[in-house]
């Protein structure tokens, strides 16, 4: 594992886009795995200023994103589908059907695990995942299990990451309690991992995550055993390493 220790979140998420930005030049048709919640945002704004520049170009990449809250459609603004138009999308010249989410519409999860299995196979696999860390080691929506599941599957959310995730919502009710996520090995499969972490409140899981023994009641540490794993993590992320 290669380990970035940046300044702050700005720094982080310069260097995450730095990384995404090589590899996109690098080989244009890329298909870049990409995850939500707030750790992303400054990536993908960083990315959108590099296109607006003129140095950057979407036309050939192709995503496939971690997870979707099932039972949420895509107009809703909390939605997955939501998030990634809105903060990337949008804002550059990907075409709309090179980019790709489980459908949280989709009530029959045995279906639409499969669909999005063989989606992303037929992609020719992911040459870069970017991932986010939830405070209890999560990535994707893969949350501490006996455990580590093997393909996009169906999750029941932890209440604590109900509780993380209530803020974007009206109220903790409102959260979905299920989400399709890319399993553990779809995640290993990818050629590249790049994690990103910021903030004194990741400084413990992180630890835990890449320094700890690896165990599904950490599903991060499992990268530990992947072959390219980039760690960009902030001072007061690593403040405990
Ligand atoms: C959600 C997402 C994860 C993300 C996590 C952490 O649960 N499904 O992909 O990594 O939140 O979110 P944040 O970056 O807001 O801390």
């Amino acid at each position: 594992m290669r380990v970035y220790a940046v300044k702050d979140y700005r720094e982080m998420s310069r260097k995450a886009a730095n990384i995404l930005s090589a590899q996109i030049i690098s080989k244009p048709d890329s298909v870049l795995g990409l995850a939500t919640g707030s750790t992303p945002i400054g990536t993908y704004e960083q990315l959108v200023e590099w296109y607006e520049k003129g140095d950057l170009d979407f036309s050939e990449v192709r995503t496939v994103n971690l997870d979707e809250y099932k039972g949420l459609d895509k107009e809703n603004k909390q939605s997955y589908y939501y998030f990634m138009h809105r903060h990337l999308f949008d804002r550059v010249n990907i075409p709309q059907e090179q980019t790709h989410l489980p459908d949280g519409t989709n009530a029959e999860a045995e279906k639409e695990c499969r669909r999005y299995e063989e989606l992303m196979e037929s992609l020719g696999g992911i040459d870069i995942q970017l991932l986010g860390m939830g405070h209890n080691g999560h990535i994707g929506f893969n949350e501490p299990a006996e455990a580590f599941a093997k393909e996009t599957h169906c999750v029941d959310l932890q209440e604590s990451t109900i509780q993380a995730n209530k803020r974007f919502f009206e109220s903790a009710e409102e959260v979905p309690r299920q989400a399709y996520t890319m399993g553990i090995g779809t995640i290993l499969r990818a050629v590249r991992i790049l994690v990103i972490v910021s903030g004194e409140d990741k400084a413990d899981i992180v630890k835990k995550a890449f320094w700890g023994p690896i165990t599904p009641q950490v599903p991060a540490s499992i990268l530990q055993l992947h072959p390219d794993v980039i760690l960009v993590a902030d001072e007061a992320a690593l403040s405990k390493v």
